[in-house]
C-alpha cells in the first residue's frame, strides 16, 4: 500500500500555497507597521519547558504533546505552541538587555495530538505576537488592535472579539473558592473532565462545551465578581483603550483560556461561519510565565491565530484574492535546431527578472500553445527554423490575438519593455 501522510496533517500544493503567501505577506506588513520583529525558535524543545510553561493540568500537556526521547535519552517535545519558547528565548538570549518592551512575532507549524476534524489539525500553523517587558493596559490594547487591524485589512467581517480578565493568583484563589462552593453539591452531575477539573482547575469548568456543564454553571460566580482592585483597574483601562481603537469587543466573563499561564487580560476572536472550531485567535497576558521558566519577573502579553482557520474564514467570506498569472511569457521552440537559441533567449529574459517559461518536454506547437493558454501568459515567443533563418522571433500577444516578428537582436529588450509597461 502507498504510504500516506499522517492523520491531521496536510500537503499544501500549488494552487493553495498562493493563499498562504498572501496571508503571510499581509501579516508581515501589519507587523512591520506596528513595529514587531520576527523571532524563530526551534520546532522542538525540552519537554519540561511546556510542562512548566503551559501547565501540567492543561489538556495540551496531559494529552496532546508529541513527546519523544532523543538518542541521548533527553525528553523532547514538538512545540504545541510558541509562547513558552519565546519566553525561554527572552531569558536565554538576554533580550531583557534590549530596549523594553520587546515586540516579537512568529509564524510556523505547531503540533498537538488532537482528534482531527474540520479546522483542527495535528500539525497546524500559527501566527502569533508576544510583547515582553511592559505591564500597562496600553500594551494589551495594542496587541488586540493589531489582530483587529489585520482582520480588517483582510476584509473579514462578522468577527466576535471576546475579552475577559482572569485576574492574578490572588484574586483567582478567591474565585476558585467561590466556584467550588457554588458547584460543591453538583459535582457528580458534571462531565467526567469537569469532575477532574473541580480540584485541579475549576475555572475551566466555566468554558466546558458540554451543555449540562453549561447549565450547571449558569449563575456561577465569574472572574468579574472577584477581581482585586489592581486587576479590575487594569481591565477597565484595557476596555477604554479598545473602544478608543475602534475594536468592537464583547466582555465575556466566562472566557477562560485553556493554558495555565494567563493573568489579567484574556481574549479570543471567533468567526461562527467556519464551524465548530470557530476560534481564529486566542491570547492574553502572562505576567508570571517568564519567572515560571527561570527568568526574572517580566510581564508579557500576546496572542496566536490559526492560519488554517483564518484561511477558511477568508474562503467562506470570499475574500481571497484572484489568482494572478505566474508567467509573463512562454518561449516556444519548434524543432531541435531552434531549441538551443530558444533556451538562451529564455535565460536572458530570466536574467532580466522576467518570469518566463519554456516547454521542457519537446512537445509540438499545438500542445505548447495550449499550455501557454492554460497558464494565462500574455505572450507566446515562437522560434522555428524559418524564424532562425530570418533572425527573428515571432511574438504573439495571446490576449489581443496579434502577432509580429521582432529581430532576434532586440527581442529581449522588446519583451522587457512590454513587461515593464505591464502589457
Ligand atoms: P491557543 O488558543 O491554544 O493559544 O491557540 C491559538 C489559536 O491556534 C487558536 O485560536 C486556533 O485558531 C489555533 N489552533 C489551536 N489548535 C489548533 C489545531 N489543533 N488546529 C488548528 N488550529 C489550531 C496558544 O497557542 C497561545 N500560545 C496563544 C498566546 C500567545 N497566548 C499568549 N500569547
Amino acid at each position: 500500500m502507498a504510504i500516506q501522510r499522517p492523520k491531521g496533517t496536510q500537503d499544501l500544493l500549488p494552487g493553495t500555497i498562493e493563499q498562504w503567501h498572501y496571508l503571510e505577506e499581509t501579516i508581515r506588513s501589519v507587523c512591520r507597521e506596528f513595529g514587531y520583529e520576527e523571532i524563530r525558535t526551534p520546532m522542538f524543545e525540552a519537554t519540561e519547558l511546556f510542562q512548566r510553561g503551559v501547565g501540567q493540568t492543561t489538556d495540551i500537556v496531559k494529552k496532546e504533546m508529541y513527546t519523544f526521547l532523543d538518542k541521548g535519552d533527553r525528553s523532547m517535545t514538538l512545540r504545541p505552541e510558541m509562547t513558552a519558547s519565546v519566553c525561554r528565548a527572552y531569558v536565554e538570549d538576554k533580550l531583557h538587555g534590549q530596549p523594553q518592551p520587546v515586540k516579537l512575532y512568529y509564524m510556523g507549524p505547531m503540533f498537538r495530538y488532537e482528534r482531527p476534524q474540520s479546522g483542527r489539525y495535528r500539525q497546524f500553523h500559527q501566527f502569533g505576537v508576544e510583547v515582553l517587558g511592559a505591564d500597562q493596559p496600553l500594551v494589551d490594547a495594542e496587541v488586540i488592535s493589531l489582530v483587529w487591524n489585520l482582520y480588517k485589512r483582510l476584509g473579514l467581517v462578522g468577527l466576535e472579539v471576546h475579552v475577559n480578565s482572569v485576574g492574578c493568583p490572588t484574586c483567582r484563589a478567591e474565585h476558585r473558592k467561590q466556584l467550588q462552593e457554588f458547584l460543591d453539591t453538583r459535582q457528580n452531575e458534571l462531565c467526567s473532565d469537569c469532575q477532574e477539573r473541580f480540584e485541579r482547575n475549576p475555572l475551566r469548568i466555566l468554558d466546558c462545551k458540554n451543555t449540562s456543564c453549561q447549565t450547571l454553571t449558569t449563575g456561577a460566580p465569574t472572574t468579574k465578581d472577584t477581581l482585586c482592585e489592581e486587576c479590575s483597574t487594569h481591565f477597565e483601562g484595557v476596555l477604554t483603550l479598545l473602544s478608543a481603537a475602534g475594536v468592537a469587543y464583547r466582555v465575556n466573563p466566562r472566557l477562560v483560556r485553556g493554558l495555565d499561564y494567563y493573568t489579567k487580560t484574556a481574549f479570543e476572536v471567533m468567526v461562527e461561519e467556519i464551524g465548530a472550531q470557530s476560534a481564529i485567535c486566542g491570547g492574553g497576558r502572562y505576567d508570571k510565565l517568564v519567572e515560571e521558566i527561570g527568568g526574572s519577573p517580566t510581564p508579557g502579553i500576546g496572542f496566536a491565530m490559526g492560519i488554517e482557520r483564518v484561511l477558511a474564514a477568508l474562503q467562506v467570506q470570499n475574500k481571497l484574492p484572484q489568482e494572478k498569472p505566474k508567467l509573463f511569457a512562454m518561449v516556444i521552440p519548434l524543432g531541435e535546431k531552434a531549441q538551443n537559441k530558444a533556451f538562451s533567449i529564455l535565460c536572458e529574459l530570466r536574467n532580466q527578472g522576467i518570469p518566463v517559461g519554456m516547454d521542457l518536454l519537446s512537445r509540438g506547437l499545438k500542445a505548447q500553445l495550449k499550455a501557454a493558454d492554460r497558464q494565462h501568459v500574455r505572450y507566446a515567443l515562437m522560434l522555428g527554423e524559418a524564424e532562425l533563418e530570418k533572425n527573428v522571433l515571432l511574438v504573439r500577444d495571446l490576449t489581443l490575438g496579434e502577432q509580429n516578428e521582432v529581430p532576434l537582436a532586440s527581442a529581449v529588450e522588446e519583451i522587457n519593455k512590454k513587461y515593464q509597461r505591464g502589457v
